[in-house]
């Protein structure tokens, strides 16, 4: 399958568009990977580009709308340029297989997240004449042996993929009919990736899954529960709270991240092995979806209100001052007033330092879309989602304005997005930090007074550099 680059002729340019999460944006240095083994080098400028390729998301209609905008748009590269191959890959391609080839004309390839090796070979058959599609999801594949290519990188933080697909069916996500069958990466790649980046001077990972706490390795292939293992599997297994205490071990000098965490699979165990480390962060992305027990159960999310606030109590009661975040829905099937009110309180009981928030957007073929109507009238959505907004807002600002007459260690991502005389960077519990630049530079961990706040930022002046 594989084409030795030819140097003697112009190699090929390939353009990259990603679009929501963070393992997405993984994903496409892993195609970058792939693609440059094959002799294609990256553009960052798509007019100047031989191949572009989208990888999409499609989790929520609207992510799909701006993707289906963004391929109109594209129509006129395609004009200025007839042997321009336009690729979708990830999550909306596989959801809509071959049914994109038939409604979005110009696309050429259509690739679903378990078939990226294929791509040369898709993106030959195109160079032949015609169009090609691969949407075949595996129950083995994590690409764990490829070397992402780091995309738009400012060389200090980077993903690192530690599994991939989900088995969780919560009812309202398209995620486990996109990227398929839970499985987990071998240890053993996921930190050879590790020490690459931290000898290429990275000083921050995270390590990505849509649910990190069901992480375990037994020696590959779909998710097993640790009961089902054979005793040996069992001794050589390794779960997320070991990988954890692995890398940190590893890269004692890097800052180690991860997300997403699941209140129904989170342990102590893992609390535990981020407080004995002092490089993890103290920071855990924890999505409640929503704050009533019904709700929750008509969403499958298998835990309740009180087991959620649980979990939240375990994990200030490890490390006190860990920031937490959450994701939340607005206006499910079925939810009443009062079970949007539970939601409500439990964001100002749990004091999410922040939370994405969102209304909910009905997935054709998820659980929910077969089973429930999608009953919440759009403008009651919206509604109650200014009011989850709100109160979010109000605890973040507060949250924030604790850190007032504190220092914080920031580790220098780049500019401020406001003024080029500023850094930004984020703290420990991964709040977003500016300052003078004064003599400092990216990579640098920097102590930082905390002199005023917002709902998003911290504002103070260097103090002078720090450790981990
Ligand atoms: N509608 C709205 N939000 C959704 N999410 C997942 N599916 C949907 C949907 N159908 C949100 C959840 C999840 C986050 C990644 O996206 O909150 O945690
Ligand atoms: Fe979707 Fe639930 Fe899996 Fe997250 S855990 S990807 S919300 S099914």
């Amino acid at each position: 399958m594989s084409t030795v680059p030819n140097t003697q002729q112009t190699q090929r340019k390939l353009y990259i568009e990603s679009y929501g999460c963070a393992m997405n944006f993984a994903d496409s240095e892993i195609i970058a990977s792939i693609m440059n083994e094959n002799g294609f080098i990256n553009t960052s400028d798509e007019l100047d580009a031989d191949v572009i390729f989208l990888n999409t998301c499609a989790i929520r209609d609207n992510a799909e709308n701006r993707i289906r905008e963004r391929l109109k748009h594209l129509r006129n590269n395609k004009k200025s340029n007839n042997d321009l191959i336009i690729g979708v890959l990830g999550c909306m391609a596989e959801r809509l297989k071959s049914k994109l080839l038939e409604e979005e004309k110009l696309v050429d390839v259509v690739a679903g997240p378990d078939s990226y090796r294929e791509l040369p070979k898709l993106v030959a058959e195109v160079d032949q004449g015609g169009r090609a599609i691969n949407v075949l999801l595996s129950r083995e594949e994590t690409y764990g042996d490829l070397n992402p290519v780091r995309l738009n990188s400012n060389g200090i933080s980077a993903f690192v993929s530690i599994m991939r697909g989900c088995d969780n069916m919560c009812s309202f996500c398209v995620v486990p009919f996109t990227r398929g069958r839970e499985r987990s990466r071998d240890p053993k790649s996921i930190l050879n990736e590790v020490l690459e980046l931290n000898q290429k001077g990275y000083k921050e990972i995270t390590l990505l899954g849509q649910n990190v706490d069901s992480y375990l390795w037994f020696g590959g292939g779909p998710k097993k529960e640790f009961k089902s293992l054979t005793t040996e599997e069992q001794q050589n297994s390794v779960d997320f709270s070991a990988l954890l205490d692995m890398v940190a071990t590893a890269v004692p000098k890097m800052r180690i991240r991860y997300s997403t965490s699941h209140p129904r699979d989170i342990t102590e165990k893992v609390i535990r092995t981020m407080a004995k480390h002092i490089n993890i962060c103290n920071y855990v992305h924890l999505p409640a979806q929503s704050g009533n027990t019904r709700v929750l159960e008509v969403m499958s999310r298998n835990y309740s209100r009180e087991w959620y606030m649980e979990k939240i109590s375990m994990i200030r009661n490890i490390i006190p001052d860990c920031g937490i975040s959450s994701d939340i829905i607005a206006g499910f099937s079925t939810e009443t007033e009062e079970e949007h009110q539970d939601t409500l309180s439990l964001i100002e009981w749990s004091q999410f330092d922040f939370s994405y928030m969102y209304k909910y957007s009905e997935r054709p073929g998820t659980p929910a879309a077969k089973k429930l109507t999608d009953d919440i009238p759009e403008d009651v959505k919206s509604r109650r989602l200014q009011e989850i907004i709100l109160v979010q807002n109000r605890m973040s600002q507060f949250k924030n304005s604790q850190y007032i007459g504190k220092t914080v260690k920031v580790l220098v991502e780049g500019n401020s997005k406001k003024s080029d005389q500023d850094w930004s960077g984020r703290n420990d519990q991964n709040v977003m930090v500016v300052f003078p630049k004064e003599t400092y530079k990216p990579g640098d961990l920097v102590e930082v007074l905390v002199e005023r706040s917002t709902t998003t930022t911290l504002i103070g002046k260097a103090i002078g550099l720090t450790s981990l």
